[in-house]
């Protein structure tokens, strides 16, 4: 839709109307498997990069590169860090991976949320990453590949449909969407329709009951996007609620973020509003993204 459909539920719009025109920035995580977050900052410094941390994360933005796509380094080739908006580290940060753990990551090329949750367990998970695109497969095998990641087994399948054999403890589902939140970084020539926010809402349902199967008991499961339409997001977390049985949790992280939208052309998510997040990019300088926490 066009982004003033969204002028009742962005809060300050003008502002956020204002930083949309704005190019988004890179961030970029370290990846903690192969070098500390000292090492390679001191490394790329050296090399004329300078960076703005947020707060004490590993999530900086990239303020100065003194190449113009700042992944074309030996460094990056090295796999030591991962170019990545601070907003998509988020929904790994709610799931909370631990060691040990079976993890499932079922939209997950080109793998920045996968090399991430593996950089969190230390390597000593077991995470399957699945993609139903070749050719984003590829690039998610490259990346896992390129961190050293070797807790990680890619599969290939419908997230929809796919029975992968065995259940979890943690499911991440970044889900297939229309991604309004990511225009900023990579601007497009029209905005989806109402048919196409039906059409992914209608997938991702799908997906959220696919995931309740494959899920433990006491199991939780992060269900993101990077859009803002509430038919995807709120709609999506209500139904999951509702009709398929996930219990809404509450999100403990601090950062800024707004509550989730309560009514929106005629539908009330009267159950989970106050529970899912959602990220706007006038507030960190990043892209879009709604979160939910869901337990099983
Ligand atoms: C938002 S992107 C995932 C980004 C990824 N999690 C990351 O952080 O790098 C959504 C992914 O869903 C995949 N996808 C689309 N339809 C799918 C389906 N039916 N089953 C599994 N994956 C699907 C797309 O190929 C795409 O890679």
């Amino acid at each position: 839709m066009k982004i003033e459909a969204y002028k009742d539920i962005i809060p300050d719009f003008e502002e956020f109307r204002r930083i949309m025109a704005t190019p988004q920035p890179y961030w970029m995580r370290v990846n903690t498997l192969k070098i500390s977050e000292k090492d390679l900052i001191a490394r790329l410094e050296n090399k004329g990069f300078r960076f703005e941390r947020y707060r004490d994360w590993n999530a900086y933005m990239i303020v100065e590169s003194p190449v113009k796509h700042p992944g074309a380094t030996f460094e990056h080739s090295l796999g030591y860090y991962y170019i990545q908006d601070f907003a998509s580290m988020i929904p790994p940060i709610v799931l909370k991976p631990r060691k040990g753990e079976r993890i499932l990551d079922m939209a997950a090329a080109p793998g920045s949320k996968t090399t991430q949750i593996a950089a969190m367990v230390d390597d000593s998970a077991t995470i399957v990453a699945n993609d139903i695109r070749d050719d984003r497969i590829r690039a998610l095998a490259g990346n896992v590949e390129r961190v050293g990641a070797t807790s990680v087994i890619i599969t290939r399948g419908d997230a929809r449909a796919k029975r992968f054999g065995m259940t979890f403890d943690r499911i991440l589902l970044d889900a297939p969407c229309t991604g309004e939140g990511v225009v900023r970084k990579t601007p497009r020539k029209r905005e989806p329709d109402l048919r196409e926010h039906i059409k992914f809402s209608k997938m991702q349902m799908r997906m959220v009951e696919n995931a309740y199967r494959h899920l433990k008991d006491g199991g939780v499961m992060v269900y993101s996007t990077c859009t803002y339409n509430p038919l995807e997001n709120e709609h999506v977390v209500q139904y999951a609620v509702d009709e398929v049985g996930f219990v809404p949790l509450q999100i403990d992280i601090d950062i800024p973020y707004e509550r989730g939208v309560r009514e929106w052309r005629e539908r009330s998510f009267e159950g989970i509003w106050d529970k899912v997040i959602r990220v706007y990019p006038h507030r960190i300088n990043t892209g879009g993204m709604f979160i939910a926490l869901l337990k099983k």
